[in-house]
């Protein structure tokens, strides 16, 4: 959050800003006071926020707020230097994107300022001397100020920081909020694994060892070749792991019964189906089942699709597979999604680890004698990862835990952990940008 601030000597006021530019930066600033004030996702407010906006603009608006999440602990410690009383949200949430702007995009000085007084006056007038006066002393020594800056811990909050490194270590915890500064990039899966090395060249994207692509391009996805007929779906590499490891143990997929739970919009559920199992997706959104429903209709991909809450749903017959990608804090995603540590709180964890457990009871109940269950959290909170599989276990003495085999992460042997459970983190492929967080764990009903 912002330090103390106080009125500092005023400077001459810069030019005025032309109107998309300041278009831009309010944008900017309703999704940042929306994280910050009420903890709303930016991603649920930025169509809203851009509607108006021309394409160029809003690749702006999304990189700014993306800059100023990853950045906010630089931000609010140079702005400590210059301010000393707190000025009123909406001014902070000004010279946050301002600083932004100065120190971590390529913003000439003069238009940030600009746009920043410019901005600032459409709320409040009065402060417009001092958003123009920070944010040059900003402009002129801010630079250096950052320079001599631990990035990686003063932008991860401490309830975050010491859970990783208690959890990781702190190589590992510092590694994963070095990862968390950068833009990642888009992965793809192919529907159809034989045409991977063709979809490569077209898309102009690298093959990941683990069978997906990896583009560096960027440009709107529903205009690259291939999305229209459906030829791939965008997914993180990490994200894929779960499925390709059910589907591994599966040996023959085709035919095979799997339920997808907590399904949508519906990734894992297009893994299965391409692979030719029988699916099932599961979720109690149906706005979210809707979006699974069109990714299918565009992928040509088959399942059942069913609105439902996992904890009192029940398969009219058991299956050969289940997997649960349970709702979680995501602190894995937070590469995709900045906005994470802001709107989800350490207070939430226990109630997660505890709705996790209740849900791999539930999809428990759902398999054949001999099948499998796959648990699945996009979560670096440890709470959220062996503890639930655990407890679940050791109520459950009837399923065991299956070890997984490298060969089902395609030999890349780091991901399994020394229990044989899936363990990716945002530090690990350093040199290929890396994946996001996830942890699984493969668990098999006995025969008898
Ligand atoms: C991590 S997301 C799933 C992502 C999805 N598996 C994929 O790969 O595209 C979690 C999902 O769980 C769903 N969900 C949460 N609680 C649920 C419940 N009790 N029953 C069914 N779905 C639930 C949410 O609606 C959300 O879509």
């Amino acid at each position: 959050m912002l330090p103390p601030m106080s009125q500092p000597t005023s400077a001459p006021s810069p030019g005025p800003a032309d109107g998309h530019e300041l278009a831009s930066r309010a944008a900017a600033l309703s999704i940042i006071e929306g994280v910050f004030s009420r903890a709303k996702s930016a991603d649920d407010q930025f169509d809203r926020a851009v509607a108006k906006l021309e394409p160029r603009d809003r690749a702006f608006v999304r990189l700014l707020v993306a800059t100023v999440l990853r950045r906010i602990g630089q931000i609010d410690l140079v702005l400590g230097n210059f301010v000393k009383r707190r000025p009123p949200d909406r001014v902070g949430a000004v010279l946050r994107l301002g600083v932004a702007q100065l120190l971590f995009m390529a913003t000439p000085p003069h238009a940030a300022v600009a746009t920043s007084v410019a901005l600032v006056k459409q709320g409040d007038e009065r402060h417009a001397g001092l958003v123009n006066a920070v944010l040059r002393r900003v402009s002129e020594k801010g630079a250096a100020m950052i320079a001599a800056q631990d990035a990686a811990s003063i932008n991860t909050p401490l309830w975050l920081w010491k859970s990783w490194v208690a959890a990781y270590g702190e190589p590992a915890a510092r590694a994963t909020a070095e990862a968390h500064l950068g833009e990642p990039l888009l992965d793809i899966t192919i529907k159809d694994p034989a045409t991977l090395a063709e979809w490569a060249r077209r898309l102009d994207a690298r093959v990941l060892p683990i069978g997906n692509l990896r583009r560096t391009a960027g440009g709107r996805i529903q205009d690259m070749d291939g999305f229209a007929e459906g030829a791939w779906w965008v997914q993180d590499a990490a994200a894929t792991l779960p499925a390709k490891i059910l589907l591994h143990a599966l040996g023959d997929a085709r035919g095979k019964t799997v339920i997808d739970l907590c399904a949508a919009p519906g990734g894992k559920t297009a893994q299965f189906a391409a692979a030719g199992s029988t699916v099932t997706a599961v979720d109690s959104s149906g706005e979210r089942l809707e979006l699974l429903r069109a990714n299918l209709k565009r992928l040509r991909l088959a399942a059942e699709v069913i609105d439902a809450d996992v904890l009192t749903w029940r398969p009219r017959e058991l299956v050969d597979a289940v997997l649960l990608d349970a709702p979680c804090s995501a602190t894995g995603t937070i590469r995709r999604h900045p906005d994470l540590p802001y709107i989800k709180r350490a207070e939430d964890i226990a109630g997660f680890a505890a709705r996790q457990g209740q849900l791999l009871a539930a999809a428990m109940a759902m398999v054949k004698p001999g099948g499998l269950v796959f648990y699945t959290v996009c979560s670096l909170q440890p709470e959220e990862r062996r503890p639930v599989v655990e407890a679940v276990l050791a109520a459950n003495p009837n399923f065991a835990r299956v070890k997984i085999s490298k060969d089902a992460v395609a030999g890349e042997s780091h991901f399994i952990d020394h229990v044989g459970d899936l363990r990716t983190l945002p530090s690990q492929w350093p040199e290929l940008s890396g994946l996001d967080g996830f942890y699984g764990a493969l668990l098999q009903l006995g025969i008898l």
